[in-house]
Order: C-alpha cells, then sequence, then structure tokens
C-alpha cells in the first residue's frame, strides 16, 4: 500500500502582521528613494496614469486603426514625454504576431532606454488562459475549467507557460488570475473564476501565481500576476456584470476575501479592483478594503490599479463623486495607486487634475510617493531597470509541442462526466456517430471571451491547427463521423438565442447514425455583452435534443459552457453527460481521447450545478436549508453536487480513522483513508475533505471544504491518504467580525464516508 502524505498549512486568515515583507529589499528601496526625489510632480503622477495601446495607435482620416498596428509617435512622445504615463495596456482590438508585439515594445521603451524619462512603462495585458492576444500562443481551458482538474501541479505549470509566452511577446504584466468566487452563475464571467469555494480558488490561485511569478522576483521567464477584482464583483445580486453585490461582513471574510489574502502572502505584486459596488460602496471608493485591509492588515507592497474607467465611473454612473476631480481625489485616497483611465483625451484631463489636487492639497504629497514607491518597487521587481528590461534573448519554448500537451492534459483532467448509463461511454471507432449542436462547428465556442479578441467571436483569428468537434470527429473515425449542425447560436438584442436549422438533414443523419454527440452551449461573451436574463437554455437547443431523443438513439450531451445552463429537462433521456467548460484550443482532441476512452475523466465540478434556474444553492449551505417537508423539494438540489465527477473506473473508499476522536483547543488532527481502484483502468482521482461544525453560535456551514488531493491509482491499486487538519480550519467568523473557535463536536467526511471528533 502507497502512503501520501500532505501537509495542510494554517490558512491564517486572522494573522494581521505583514505578509509581504520578503519583497521590501534594501537596495532596491534605495534607487526608489533616489528616484523618487528627483522626480517631479508631473512625473510621479504620470505614473499612477495608466492608457490603452489604442490611444498610441496610427488612425486614417476616419479615424480606423490602420492594419497592421503602428504607434504613432506623436501620440507616444505627447503621452511618454509630456505626461511622464507609466503603464499600457490590452491590444490593439486583436491578436498580434510576435514580431508586431516586438516592434510595440521597441517603440514604447525607447523613451526610456534613449534617457528622456527616468522610468521605464509597464505593459499589461489579460493573458488569461494563456497569452491569448499573441498569434501561436498556446491556449488552455478557461480557468473554470482548470478549478475543474483540482490539480495545483497543473495549475502551478499552466501559470509558467502563461508567464513564458507573455513575456515572449514582451509583456512583463498579466491581468490574471480571477479570485472572484463563481457564486452567482448568471454572471458573464463565472467562467474566468475557479468556482465557488474560497479553499479550493485559494490553493488553485496561489499555484497560478507562483506559475506565473516564479520563485523571488519574476525573472526573464515570469511576469507579475495582478490579482482580480478585489473583491465581490462576482457576486451582483441582479446578475448582470458590474451591478450591485450585498456581502454580510462575515461572508467577506470567510468566502470572499480568503483567496485574495492568500494570493497576497504567496508574493502576488499586483491587484486589480472590482468595478462594482458593494453593500453601497463602490469598489474604487473602499477605504476599508484597499487601504486598511490590503495594504495595512495583510501588508500588501505591491499596488492596485483600478479597473476600465472606473475613477470616470463614480461619477457617470455610481453617482458617489459630484464631478471627475472629485472621482479622481476620492479613488486616489482610498488606495487606488495607478488608474486604467484609459483613453485619450481623458489621461490627459486625469494628469491635471491629480497635479491640481496634490497643490491643492486634496491629495497629500506622502500618499502620492506611496503610489509612486509601489509602482516603481512592481517594476523593479520585474526586472524593468535590468539589463534588456529583463528579457531574454529568445524564447524556444513559444507556441512548442511540449506546452500543447500540457494545454491537452489541462483539458483532458477537466473535462468532468457527469453521467454514463448502461456503459454508453467509452465508444468503439466503428460505430457511426452524427456529431450536431450548435457549439460543436467551431473552435471560438471551445475557447470563449478572451481569445483572440474581448469577446472571442471572430472566428477568423482561430489557430490554425487546432480542431473544432466535428472536425476532431472526423479525424477520429473518418467516414464514420456524421455532421449536421442542427441549431446556430447568435446574438439578438445584444442577447444570446438560437434557432433551428436544417431540421430535416439533423433527422435524417439521426436515423443513419448508431450514436449522437450533441454539443450544446452558450455564445461566448464576457462582462456587459454577456449578460443574460436567465440559465435557462434557448427553447432551439432544448428542442434539438428532444428531437435527437425521439430517434431512439443513445445521445451524448456534451455541454460547452462558460456558466451552468439548466438541463434539467432534458437530462433524463440522455445517455451521457460531459461538462467541458470552455476547454481552449486542444479541447477538441482533448474530448475526443475521454469519449474513445483512451484516457480517463477525472475532472469534478467546482461549482454545484443548478437544477432549477430560480434555485440557486451552493453546497456549504447551512443545513437549515435542507430542511424540507417532502423529499422532491429540497433546499438544496443541484442537478450536481460540487466536487461531482465520475470516471470509467470504480472507487471504493473505506477506513476513514482518527488518530483521536477528542483533542484539545489549539492541536492539530491526523486523519486517513483508504481509496481502492476496483477496475482495469488506471484513474486519477481527487480525494476531498469536508468539516462540519455541529454546534455553533451562529449557524454554521453545513459542511466545507478543508483539504482535497489528486492522486493516480493504477488498475487494482490501493492508497492511503493521510490529512493533517489544522486548529485554523476549526475557525470561523463570530457576531463580532473575529475569527474564534468554539468547543464542541465536528464531523469529518471523505465520500460517504463519516467520523466525528470533539474539541474539548
Ligand atoms: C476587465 C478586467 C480587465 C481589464 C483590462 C476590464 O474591463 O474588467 O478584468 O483586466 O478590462 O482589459
Amino acid at each position: 500500500m502507497i502512503r501520501y502524505f500532505f501537509f495542510l498549512f494554517a490558512l491564517g486568515f486572522q494573522s494581521c502582521f505583514s505578509q509581504q515583507s520578503f519583497l521590501v529589499d534594501k537596495n532596491i528601496e534605495k534607487q526608489i528613494d533616489l528616484l523618487i526625489n528627483k522626480m517631479s510632480l508631473n512625473e510621479k503622477v504620470g505614473q499612477t496614469c495608466q492608457i490603452t495601446l489604442d490611444a498610441l495607435l496610427k488612425r486614417d482620416e476616419n479615424n480606423k486603426v490602420i492594419e497592421p498596428v503602428s504607434i504613432d509617435s506623436d501620440k507616444l512622445k505627447e503621452a511618454i514625454t509630456e505626461y511622464s504615463v507609466g503603464s499600457i495596456l490590452n491590444v490593439g482590438s486583436h491578436t498580434l504576431d510576435i514580431n508586431r508585439w516586438k516592434h510595440i515594445m521597441e517603440n514604447i521603451h525607447k523613451p526610456f532606454l534613449d534617457k528622456k524619462v527616468k522610468v521605464p512603462l509597464i505593459y499589461g495585458i489579460d493573458a488569461i488562459h494563456g497569452v491569448n492576444y499573441t498569434v501561436g500562443g498556446t491556449l488552455f481551458p478557461q480557468e473554470i475549467g482548470l478549478a475543474a482538474t483540482w490539480n495545483t501541479q497543473l495549475a502551478e505549470a499552466f501559470g509558467h507557460v502563461v508567464a513564458y509566452e507573455t513575456k515572449a511577446s514582451g509583456i512583463p504584466w498579466n491581468f490574471s488570475p480571477v479570485l472572484d468566487l463563481g457564486r452567482q452563475p448568471l454572471w458573464s464571467r463565472h467562467f474566468e473564476t475557479l468556482g465557488e469555494d474560497p479553499f479550493l480558488a485559494s490553493e488553485m490561485g496561489t499555484a497560478i501565481i507562483k506559475g506565473y511569478q516564479g520563485k523571488g522576483k519574476p525573472d526573464a521567464y515570469h511576469t507579475a500576476a495582478c490579482l482580480k477584482h478585489f473583491v465581490g464583483y462576482s457576486n451582483p445580486l441582479s446578475g448582470r456584470d458590474r451591478t450591485p453585490a450585498w456581502i454580510p461582513d462575515k461572508y467577506m471574510k470567510e468566502l470572499y476575501l480568503p483567496p485574495f489574502k492568500k494570493a497576497v502572502e504567496s508574493g502576488a505584486l499586483t491587484l486589480m479592483i472590482n468595478s462594482g459596488v458593494v453593500n453601497g460602496i463602490p469598489g474604487h471608493m473602499n477605504h476599508h478594503l484597499l487601504t486598511k485591509i490590503l495594504k495595512e492588515d495583510w501588508g500588501f507592497k505591491g499596488f492596485t490599479v483600478s479597473d476600465w474607467e472606473d475613477f470616470i465611473m463614480l461619477h457617470t454612473v455610481h453617482n458617489t463623486a459630484y464631478d471627475l476631480s472629485d472621482a479622481v481625489v476620492k479613488a486616489f485616497n482610498a488606495g487606488v495607486d495607478m488608474s486604467m483611465v484609459p483613453y485619450s483625451p481623458q489621461y490627459m484631463e486625469y494628469c491635471k487634475i491629480m497635479i491640481k489636487a496634490v497643490e491643492d492639497g486634496k491629495i497629500s504629497e506622502e500618499r502620492l510617493d506611496d503610489a509612486v514607491r509601489r509602482i516603481l518597487r512592481v517594476k523593479f521587481l520585474v526586472g524593468l531597470f535590468d539589463k534588456n528590461m529583463n528579457q531574454a534573448t529568445s524564447y524556444p519554448d513559444f507556441g512548442s509541442e511540449k506546452y500543447k500537451n500540457l494545454a491537452m492534459k489541462t483539458a483532458l483532467e477537466s473535462i468532468t462526466l457527469l453521467k454514463n448509463q448502461e456503459g454508453v461511454l467509452p465508444l468503439t471507432t466503428s460505430k457511426k456517430v452524427l456529431v450536431a449542436g450548435p457549439t460543436s462547428n467551431n473552435l471560438i465556442f471551445l475557447n470563449g471571451a478572451w481569445t483572440h479578441t474581448w469577446q472571442g467571436v471572430d472566428a477568423k483569428y482561430n489557430t490554425k491547427e487546432c480542431l473544432s468537434v466535428k472536425e476532431a470527429f472526423e479525424e477520429k473515425i473518418g467516414t464514420n463521423c456524421l455532421f449536421a449542425q442542427g441549431a446556430e447560436l447568435f446574438l439578438e438584442d445584444n442577447y444570446e438565442n438560437s434557432k433551428l436549422i436544417d431540421e430535416q438533414d439533423f433527422l435524417l443523419k439521426c436515423k443513419q447514425a448508431e450514436v449522437i454527440v450533441l454539443c450544446l452551449g452558450e455564445f461566448p461573451s464576457t462582462e456587459k455583452p454577456g449578460d443574460i436574463r436567465s440559465l435557462n437554455l434557448d427553447p432551439a437547443q432544448l428542442r434539438l435534443a428532444e428531437m435527437a431523443y425521439a430517434s431512439q438513439k443513445p445521445v451524448i450531451l456534451v455541454l460547452v459552457e462558460g456558466r451552468p445552463r439548466i438541463i434539467r429537462t432534458i437530462e433524463e433521456k440522455a445517455s451521457a453527460i460531459v461538462q467541458a467548460y470552455l476547454p481552449g484550443d486542444y479541447g477538441a482532441e482533448a474530448l475526443v481521447k475521454l469519449l474513445y476512452g483512451e484516457d480517463n475523466f477525472s475532472g469534478k465540478l467546482p461549482y454545484s450545478y443548478p437544477r432549477f434556474d430560480g434555485q440557486i444553492e451552493f453546497y456549504d449551505r447551512p443545513r437549515s436549508v435542507d430542511r424540507s417537508k417532502s423529499n422532491d423539494f429540497k433546499a438544496y438540489n443541484p442537478q450536481w453536487n460540487f466536487g461531482f465527477g465520475i470516471s470509467y473506473s470504480k472507487l471504493v473508499y473505506s477506513n476513514l480513522k482518527l488518530e483521536k476522536t477528542a483533542i484539545n483547543l489549539g492541536e492539530s488532527l491526523k486523519l486517513s483513508v483508504d481509496i481502492k481502484n476496483e477496475s482495469e483502468r488506471k484513474v486519477s482521482e481527487v480525494v476531498q475533505l469536508y468539516l462540519s461544525d455541529m454546534y455553533a453560535s451562529m449557524v454554521p456551514s453545513g459542511k466545507s471544504l478543508k483539504a482535497f488531493q489528486k492522486i493516480d491509482l493504477n488498475s487494482g491499486a490501493s492508497v492511503r491518504v493521510e490529512f493533517i487538519l489544522t486548529p485554523e480550519m476549526l475557525k470561523f467568523v463570530d457576531v463580532n467580525g473575529n475569527w474564534i473557535t468554539e468547543k464542541g463536536m465536528f464531523k469529518l467526511s471523505v465520500d460517504d464516508l463519516i467520523a466525528k471528533f470533539e474539541l474539548k
């Protein structure tokens, strides 16, 4: 029997000493002092200003960007030498090749290299599932799919590849990862999250950051991470992007803050602020969160950056600032260090307003110097002052086979099998398969938004050699693959919709096929364009499923979706159901490998998959939620539970053993469980440990995830997995907002096994 042992570190939610002191290097700080002493007010203000690349591009007489994009030297001179702008972001509307990036970087760094300005620019980009704005970059599953792997080593490896390829594009700063919790499935950015659980998000998030930043300060192959979007952005009451959330202090502390805190402790260099409003306070005006908690309590030493136009929004959208000047002062004094202004001429106005605010004493010089110090610190740490700006001479692994294989492995470990009746899967190649459905015939559906363009809907930029689901099937089984799309997704009135197409062809092919693989799902989108009115799948997709069932052939539903769409009415008649999430460029090939049994499924849902549109709940609900009059109206009754996912193997859990049945306050508890693979196939399994506090002075959550480990099991093999439950894991936030532990009975569960212990 192999023995696995893993120690679970204290989460330390309640500790308040500085967690980032290791980022403060004496020599660097001295250089920063020297620089700050030499900088004029104009230069300091410029450091806090971020503009979009679009504002600097050459345009024709109709103000259209001239392709291929290039920098307008007059605009650059004005921004960098006159206004001393400290940062540029984004991409000129679509993916650029490496040479174009090189050209842009050479241009924008020239003023610093020619000693025309004292401080180099920092360029930032959203490389959120690979360097998605560079042609030939390796595209992984979106974060929700990465979370479904529950594999922290893979998350770190993903982070490394993304950082490497981002640096290969000359960019040292990545606006990723999103650490917002996926607890509002209507929200258009659910797919950008690591799911509903704070522990899973903390573990996976920290691993991604390790991959992005490397060890110590980022070298030529690593970038700064940017934690998004601090905090509570993901939980809009209305479900619509950038609309208000209500998050009581207890749940802010227990759920939403921990992934950010852990990420700060791990050395994350930058953080982006929530564009929305929590408890009536816009994220960009929240002094308590930005200054008190983040900078003072957690000791964050990097800098905060606003989200898109967000100081402007304080005036124009949230109505908490009576004009732009008031907005700038309020945001900056709350703790926003850099403003993503980002357009021209707005950035000029921003700089002028900032200068006047400092001259008038509305922003203190001390506060300005603090922001500039933080920005300079990150610029030093990412190596922008180093020789060659910390760029390697070449990046031979960019777009390499090695990296593509890793993206494929990530997709293989993420795609989640939710149902497999009567062994319809794995498929055999001799069977005639109809591949159908609106998401089957184009790579855009597999990648989702933030792919080559912001919304990811323009197929002309698709990676050439990568396959749609239809193409991957054709490659696997040739003429045994039939195709009829059946329905088409489109945007109408700003909302997604679908319509049936060529029904007769679809019905005919259903007749001819032995198995139907029906790919349903969503149109790619994010942010405001991704707002929806309901989680229900639209009628045309439901109808298509019913038409497929009517053929009496086994139907495998493949869900290609950024958020869980309600499939209750079509679930029962499906023979198998697979959640693909947004699996990226290699998603279709991975899917086909899994469906044909070349690889085993191991993905587990990182969220509760809702059964009803109007009933959204999470696995860690209080036990009172399950109080019901009849069994068929249980309050928590999702289609599939958080952490669920099956495979081709049969796993048996046994012997959940606690070292002791009673422990004292402050003591840890060791426990173990045995898992056996009673099948012919090798499998990876995510062993999940949950804790329930039986009685407490505030309603305890029914259970919460405290540890997990992904293990490999050969056919017939057994493994003993050991966990250590630390005192930190028993804590909760009390009525006064403090983390406390209360004595009493606790329950631990792994799979269906349960054990109890007492805290004395
Ligand atoms: C998004 C951020 C993103 C930024 C820059 C904003 O609209 O909310 O997540 O990093 O744009 O592209």
